[in-house]
């Protein structure tokens, strides 16, 4: 596995594993936790140890899912996310929503933890300031926001006292390029980790055959979902965090690393309007 610095002496995994739709869709559904955990764990074994969840993602069943599938591994070599619910965001809400998570979760302390969606209803300094207390409680040792605008970005950073932001998560593939305008160069030039979700667009990206993908496949010997990650990556604060419940995928995905594409090749996947 590749690893970018989160903060000095911190490093995450280029390539993690998302988990909506693990545990259930909107609502829990355990008729796959098996298959699911099988999958995660041979995903930790090839490297992505960073998992991504949340409370909303099966109402919590994900976490547990997520708990469940890190029981053989070494805690401190797993690097676990998760988010708190846009309506959770009230100083005690957000507090006791990430004691919940963290039940669930069945760990001590998360690694990361994110505001799920800004929400205009909720002052954003208080829920930073609930953000803070959970730093100070030792209940997650980074922050950080998903789906936030630079402007929200900022605003959310200036209330925290001495903590940073240390990554938004926000959609961003080859067919999806909107953090392209301002996120992404913000976030290059702040030295902040733009944590990229749906990099393969839901599976879309694969399924719809594009003929520059196979091209670079057939290339590199590599697969379309592969060069798809790799282009993800090769830009710089980049990390992806591909969901995979096929063990097939899932190693697919872990090979997304460890080879590089030419840059020319990456200039081709940059003007790809699709
Ligand atoms: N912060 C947010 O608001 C937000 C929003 C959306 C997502 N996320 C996070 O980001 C994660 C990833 O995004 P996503 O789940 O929306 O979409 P995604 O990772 O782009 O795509 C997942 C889909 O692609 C398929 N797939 C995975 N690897 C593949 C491969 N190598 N070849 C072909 N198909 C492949 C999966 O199938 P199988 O499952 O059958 O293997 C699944 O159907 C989520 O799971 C979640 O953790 C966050």
């Amino acid at each position: 596995m590749e690893f970018k610095e989160l903060v000095k002496g911190i490093k995450v995994p280029v390539i993690g594993m998302g988990t909506f739709g693990i545990g259930g869709g909107m609502s829990p559904d355990a008729s796959h936790d098996k298959e699911d955990i099988a999958a995660l764990r041979r995903g930790i074994e090839l490297g992505m140890t960073h998992i991504d969840t949340a409370e909303m993602y099966a109402k919590g069943h994900s976490e547990e899912v997520v708990g469940e599938s890190m029981k053989p591994f070494d805690r401190k070599n797993i690097f676990i996310t998760s988010k708190v619910l846009g309506t959770n965001l009230r100083y005690n809400d957000l507090i006791n929503a990430a004691k919940r998570s963290l039940k669930r979760l069945k760990i001590e302390q998360m690694d990361l933890y994110l505001v799920h969606w800004s929400n205009p209803d909720m002052p954003l300094k208080e829920t930073m300031r609930g953000m803070e207390y959970l730093l100070e409680q030792e209940l997650t040792r980074f922050i950080g926001i998903s789906n936030f605008s630079v402007k929200e970005m900022k605003e959310a950073q200036s209330h925290l006292d001495k903590n940073k932001i240390v990554t938004n998560q926000v959609e961003y593939n080859l067919v999806h390029r909107n953090p392209e305008k301002e996120l992404l160069p913000f976030c290059q030039k702040n030295k902040i980790i733009l944590t990229a979700y749906s990099p393969l667009g839901m599976g879309r990206v694969v399924r719809m055959k594009i003929p520059l993908l196979d091209a670079l496949a057939n290339k590199y010997n590599k697969t379309p979902a592969q060069i798809c990650l790799n282009w993800l990556i090769s830009k710089p604060q980049v990390i992806a965090i591909p969901k995979a419940s096929n063990i097939k995928h899932v190693e697919e995905n872990a090979g997304a690393v460890g080879w590089k594409l030419e840059n020319s090749d990456i200039e081709k996947l940059n003007r790809l309007a699709v």
